[in-house]
């Protein structure tokens, strides 16, 4: 998909679809009004039709509309005009996407954003209709034997009509398509099945990636694992025929010797919950268990086609969690990476056994900050639904960062507390601390966990096991959060983001 800027008068721009908005009560948009005025009336006969009222979400497409050089008009539905907000922009955007799907136009010409958006500024605008284009035309269907209809629509322009501005414009176009391709990778990894998604497949992706952009690539295997001491990381390993691998990439953009951040992804390739066996209902939905992982590789993907000028290091321990013959047993003591032992009182609490040896190894990079994305509770889902990733950190102003950047990038995060009384239900009777709380275990202990292995330096745990996939026949990974990310990484790279 090509997307750009067209300068020049709606009118008599020669397009397969012009895309304007209609507010509750018949209310056209300035585009709209200007299509209307120029085609003598002919979008408001429409309307007085009864053929749209202006409900969010409908849509209706006009064809050979007098005196008009495009062949069609789509007009779209925004509901209330003093309720349109982000959320709303972001719903009349995929329901264009829906409707041009249905045509044979080639070329579209949005309008959309020359709505006011709750005071958003144009790059904003466009990042999120690119955004919300790639999204609408995205399918996962290369394991079907016949793959659906490919959508006719090659390219897709914003209407600009006074030329100004146009390079920040173009600015936002080329950072949104770098997220939007980040975004794709993430989700085809994430509705990629267990059997095809194993930890060797991440580790072809990583090197991939690496020949792509000149990434450092290293793939650690068993042995090697082993040598490092990583014994909560292979304890999860351990009930699988699959080999664990831990797979390092080295993205180099800022200058040598510049502390780069980290981004650790949980990489379980499959959640059965080992000998804590999980429900057979919905089982089938952990093998989006490995998101954290593809949403590490999405980031830096899309770092590296933006070139951010920073170092940044992404790790992900990469395993099934099965409850094979030799798989670990509840009451198992293992001795981490740290050397701090853990009590195994729950199987199914396997990915911070992974992920705190991985926050271990991290510090040899001496990092500026750590990030790890995990799909790693039910509690947050509950606590969150599926709009708000679940923040923790040990530092307020990386984690401020990260509320400003999720604004920002329209991938929210929610900050949960960190508090040191938390703390406290991580207690055994044999080994330092348990994989899970005492009392009904939280979202929170789980990030006290993972807090003990990440002090070195400010860190932050984001908690997607809400965000990162939805379930249903129309679900799917989302790709969240590699668009926080990206924005992170932008913010921290002092680019503009
Ligand atoms: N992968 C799951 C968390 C999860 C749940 C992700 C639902 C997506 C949707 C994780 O490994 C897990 O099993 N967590 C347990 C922890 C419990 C045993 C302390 C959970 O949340 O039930
Ligand atoms: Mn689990
Ligand atoms: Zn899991």
């Amino acid at each position: 998909m090509e997307f750009g800027l067209a300068t020049g008068s709606l009118v008599t721009q020669r397009s397969g679809c012009v895309v304007a908005g209609v507010y509750e009560g018949r209310r056209l948009s300035p585009a709209a009004a200007a299509l209307d005025a120029a085609s003598g009336g002919a979008l408001g006969d429409t309307l007085r039709r009864g053929d749209l009222e202006g409900e969010l979400g409908t849509t209706r497409l006009l064809h050979r509309t007098p005196h008009l050089a495009a062949e069609r008009v789509l007009l779209v539905g925004l509901g209330p005009q003093r309720e349109f907000r982000e959320s709303r922009y972001r719903s009349a955007l995929c329901a264009a996407v829906e409707a041009l799907r249905g045509t044979g136009a080639l070329h579209a010409t949005l309008c959309l954003h020359e709505l006011a958006v709750n005071g958003r500024d144009a790059a904003w605008k466009i990042e999120q209709a690119v955004l919300g284009v790639m999204e609408g035309l995205y399918r996962f269907d290369r394991l079907k034997s016949r793959p659906a209809a490919r959508p006719a629509l090659e390219k897709v322009v914003f209407a600009w009509p006074d030329g100004a501005q146009a390079a920040a414009a173009r600015e936002a176009i080329a950072r949104a398509s770098a997220i939007a391709e980040g975004v794709a990778l993430a989700k085809d990894l994430g509705n990629l099945p267990g059997n095809l998604c194993t930890p060797a497949r991440l580790a072809e992706q990583a090197r991939e990636l690496a020949a792509r952009h000149g990434f450092g690539a290293t793939v650690l295997e068993q042995p090697d694992i082993e040598r490092l001491g990583m014994g909560a990381f292979l304890a999860v390993a351990r009930g699988s025929p699959q080999p664990p691998k831990l797979i390092v990439l080295e993205y180099r953009g800022g200058a040598p010797g510049a502390p780069p951040v980290v981004l650790v992804g949980k990489g379980i390739t499959f959640d059965s919950g080992g000998l804590h066996i999980k429900p057979a209902r919905h089982m089938d939905e952990m093998k989006f268990d490995m998101c954290g992982a593809a949403s590490v590789f999405g980031a830096l993907h899309a770092a590296a086609l933006m070139r951010l000028p920073l170092n940044v290091v992404g790790l992900v321990p990469a395993t099934e969690n099965m409850p094979g013959g030799r798989a670990m047993k509840p009451g198992d003591v293992v001795t981490t990476m740290s050397g701090l032992t853990v009590e195994i009182r729950d199987t199914d609490a396997e990915g911070r056994l992974t992920l705190c040896d991985a926050l271990t190894y991290a510090e040899r990079y001496r990092p500026a900050a750590v990030v790890d994305v995990a799909t790693l509770t039910g509690e947050i889902v509950q606590a969150l639904g599926d709009v708000a990733t679940g923040l923790f950190s040990n530092d307020d102003a990386l984690a401020r960062e990260f509320i400003e950047a999720g604004d920002r990038a329209w991938d929210r995060v929610w900050q949960m507390p960190l508090w040191e009384e938390y703390q406290s239900a991580l207690k055994s009777h044999v080994a330092d601390l348990p994989n899970i709380g005492s009392h009904d275990d939280c979202a929170a202990a789980s990030a006290c966990f993972l807090s003990r292995f990440a002090g070195y330096c400010p860190w932050v745990h984001l908690d997607i096991a809400g965000t990162a996939a939805r379930s249903g026949a129309d679900g799917g990974a989302t790709g969240r959060p590699v668009a926080l990310l990206v924005h992170w990484l932008a913010r921290r790279a002092g680019a503009a983001g």
